[in-house]
């Protein structure tokens, strides 16, 4: 254990976890877009700015990527975390000016509108879908494209074929802009273009999973799991 003090306040800190973790384990909310507590650290918003002084210095940086260590001192409110928070806060909005959870973080923040002028298309580069889609999911469909101002997330080579249409990308996006939509017995995962059949509860009758994604699932188990379980939807079971 080390021990941490974050504004004004002395708290026991775990080695290996970071300052955010730690922050927000003790009920401290600092902003954060691209942390998932279950994926691994990626550090893309620097939403979760803080200043850390360590050894007489200190630095603005994300909380999110900062392991702890004994001694430290965390504020994660003075003007100038504020001001950076601010500076950021415009930059995502440009590139996902209709989502409603940004522009809520937006007001929090005291940002009404962004200088930035991006060809906003809804994502933030938050490569949570990635991540979900890799690490939770495992069908690694998805990867970022391109460096700076032209990265992307696409599935490799525009052919989303790993895709099973499990829809956890589009759960987890923090703006909403990859989209699923169902039709008949069809499911389409809109930005990734990719459209899979949904298999149907023989109890309920309810469309409860793609094909695709028993499939996956079925592989997986290596034999561990009958054929007939995907047979009823959960609610049935
Ligand atoms: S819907 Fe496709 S891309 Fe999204 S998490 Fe599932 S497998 Fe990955
Ligand atoms: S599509 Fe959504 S989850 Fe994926 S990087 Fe963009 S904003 Fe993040
Ligand atoms: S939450 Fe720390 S950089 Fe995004």
């Amino acid at each position: 254990m080390v021990k941490i003090t974050i504004n004004n306040k002395e708290y026991q800190a775990e080695e290996g976890c970071s300052i955010l973790e730690v922050a927000l384990h003790n009920g401290i909310e600092i902003s954060h877009l691209c942390y998932h507590e279950n994926l691994s650290v990626y550090g893309g918003c620097r939403l979760c700015l803080v200043e850390v002084t360590r050894n007489g210095k200190k630095k603005l940086t994300t909380s999110c990527t900062y392991p702890v260590a004994d001694g430290i001192v965390v504020e994660t409110n003075t003007p100038r975390v504020k001001r950076a928070r601010r500076l950021m806060m415009e930059l995502l909005l440009a590139m996902a000016p209709e989502s409603p959870r940004l522009q809520a973080y937006a007001r929090e923040l005291g940002v009404n509108t962004s200088r930035f002028k991006l060809d906003g298309d809804g994502c933030i580069r938050c490569g949570l879908c990635v991540r979900v889609c890799d690490e939770l999911v495992g069908a690694n469909a998805l990867a970022f494209a391109n460096k700076g101002d032209k990265k992307t997330v696409v599935p490799p080579f525009e052919e989303p074929e790993n895709c099973i249409g499990c829809g956890a990308c589009a759960f987890i996006c923090p703006t909403d802009c990859i989209g699923i939509e169902e039709s008949g017995d069809e499911r389409k995962i809109k930005r990734w273009n990719k459209t899979v059949k949904m298999k149907q509860c023989t109890i309920c009758g309810r469309l409860f999973i793609p094909y695709a994604q028993i499939e996956y699932a079925l592989q997986k188990a290596g034999g561990a799991l009958p054929k007939e379980w995907f047979e009823k939807c959960p609610d049935c079971r």
